[in-house]
């Protein structure tokens, strides 16, 4: 607070008025902050990024526990409310509530990021390609229901296909109903190859490019790709699409459902198949000039990645979003609130600004049986940092090799979206979170994890 003079904040609100009166005093302060953050008044670009909506129809209140959802297959939904259970995918309930309160704030987004995966978590004999169809027509028709004049860049999941991951390099009845389902946000050259291989490629304002990948085709589990070197010819057009968007001097977001790099709650496992990420990493780090954000979904959970070039310097801000689902399996340790979130970024450069993530206190909403969604945390103020550029999210990964720093106490708090504060992540735990964040490539994550270390100066190059 105080940063920033009385004189640019009424000046603000003189050139955008409407667009924060109804705004609660502590997101205009904290607009004004991104508004101005390089020293002269500019509105910030901003997009809404939701994910794994994973809807469950069957979801209801029942006497007997284990009949509340199909997706906790059998086991005891004990805490089951309005808004849902930590052993269930989500209530309709929950989905409605989350785009109700997006809805009603302001400063509104210029466009939503959806980054897949509509049906639940219920083995393949409950779904057909016809269901999984129908539950991404619901999905797709509740969020233009919601947003009608809102852009909407969607992305394929690996349960957004019948059987789930087994998504082909060809066009098939799944990609061909989404290109119709997706129409009224797409153009025709993006419906083009979204019908023929689940990827597409869209201006979102002058200047800026969405690339959305299909990556389930570089999943492990898919074993329809399994052989392939380039399912779908994918990588040959995104180089081809990044290549042009550089001699058109536009920036790119990429997005996708299953993220690049490593998975930070285990040890040496990337999200897709190694020899593929090998080769999208590649890709990134060529054109990591051009790319401004990557935005994934998937592992539910809120993380953080920094691309490294090959001589460590940061290149590229990546996003992994938490999911609106709470779903966790018995087995499973802990779990995420149902979240969505508001990215910011600079409308000149396109560089990533800020994100305010919002959740719901699950427990809490369904004692109170009202959903009352809030903000979790504000990233350049929970970490002190300037900006979400590359430099920035290197800061903070630097950040959490003191053995006592707190801040990634709040880090890995964030990671489970304040499911239990009460949880810690130490030693190998950190380490698989600190290595995964910095290193996407197999040979900067192995000389990490060998650092053993958190002090080693090994982790870092
Ligand atoms: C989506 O599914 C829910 C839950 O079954 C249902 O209540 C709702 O009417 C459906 N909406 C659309 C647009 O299909
Ligand atoms: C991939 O290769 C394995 C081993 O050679 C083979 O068993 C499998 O059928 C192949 N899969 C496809 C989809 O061609
Ligand atoms: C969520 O609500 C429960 C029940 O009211 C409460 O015990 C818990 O501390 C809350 N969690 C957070 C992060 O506020």
């Amino acid at each position: 607070m105080g940063r920033f003079p009385l004189l640019s904040l009424g000046g603000f609100l003189l050139m955008y008025p409407a667009l924060l009166v109804a705004a609660p005093a502590e997101d205009v302060r904290l607009f004004v902050r991104d508004a101005t953050r390089n020293g002269h008044l500019q509105l910030p670009g901003r997009f809404w990024h939701i994910t794994d909506l994973h809807l469950d129809a069957s979801y209801h209140l029942a006497d007997d526990p284990t009949k509340v959802c199909l997706s906790s297959k059998g086991a005891p939904a004990a805490n089951a409310g309005p808004y849902g259970d930590f052993l269930c995918d989500s209530p309709y309930s929950l989905i409605q509530s989350a785009f109700n309160h997006m809805n009603h704030m302001t400063p509104q987004a210029d466009f939503i990021i959806w980054t897949g995966d509509s049906p639940p978590h219920v083995p393949a004999f409950e779904l057909s390609t016809d269901l999984v169809i129908q539950a991404i027509g619901n999905m797709s028709e509740t969020i233009r229901g919601h947003f009608p004049t809102l852009p909407v860049f969607p992305a394929l999941g690996n349960h957004d296909y019948w059987p789930q991951d087994q998504m082909p390099g060809s066009a098939n009845a799944i990609y061909q109903a989404v290109a119709k389902l997706w129409a009224p946000w797409l153009q025709d050259e993006a419906l083009r190859t979204l019908g023929e291989g689940g990827f597409y490629s869209q201006l979102a304002r002058p200047g800026l490019r969405v690339i959305c990948l299909n990556t389930i085709l570089y999943y492990g589990p898919d074993k329809a790709t399994a052989n392939d070197t380039d399912p779908a010819g994918q990588f040959l057009w995104l180089q081809g699409t990044l290549e042009r968007a550089a001699q058109n001097l536009e920036k790119v977001f990429i997005i996708a459902h299953v993220p690049v790099g490593y998975l930070p709650f285990t040890r040496d496992v990337t999200a897709i198949r190694k020899r593929h990420n090998e080769r999208l990493v590649y890709i990134f780090r060529k054109y990591s000039h051009v790319i401004t954000g990557h935005f994934y979904g998937h592992t539910h959970r809120d993380s953080v990645m920094v691309l490294l070039d090959e001589e460590g310097k940061p290149v590229n801000s990546i996003f992994v979003s938490p999911a609106v689902t709470p779903i966790k399996s018995v087995s499973e340790p802990y779990s995420n609130n149902p979240a969505f979130r508001m990215a910011f970024y600079d409308a000149k450069d396109f560089s990533l600004l800020d994100i305010w993530q919002y959740y719901l206190n699950l427990t809490e909403a369904n004692e109170r049986r009202r959903a009352d969604w809030r903000r979790e945390y504000v990233m350049s103020e929970a970490f002190g940092l300037e900006d979400l550029r590359p430099q920035s999210l290197l800061q903070l990964a630097l950040s959490f090799r003191l053995p006592q720093a707190t801040s990634f106490d709040k880090y890995f708090s964030h990671f489970m979206v304040s499911y239990d504060e009460r949880i810690r992540c130490r030693d190998a735990c950190k380490l698989n979170q600190v290595c995964a964040m910095l290193h996407l490539d197999d040979r900067g994550y192995s000389k990490c994890l060998r650092g053993r270390s958190l002090q080693d100066s090994n982790v870092l190059l």
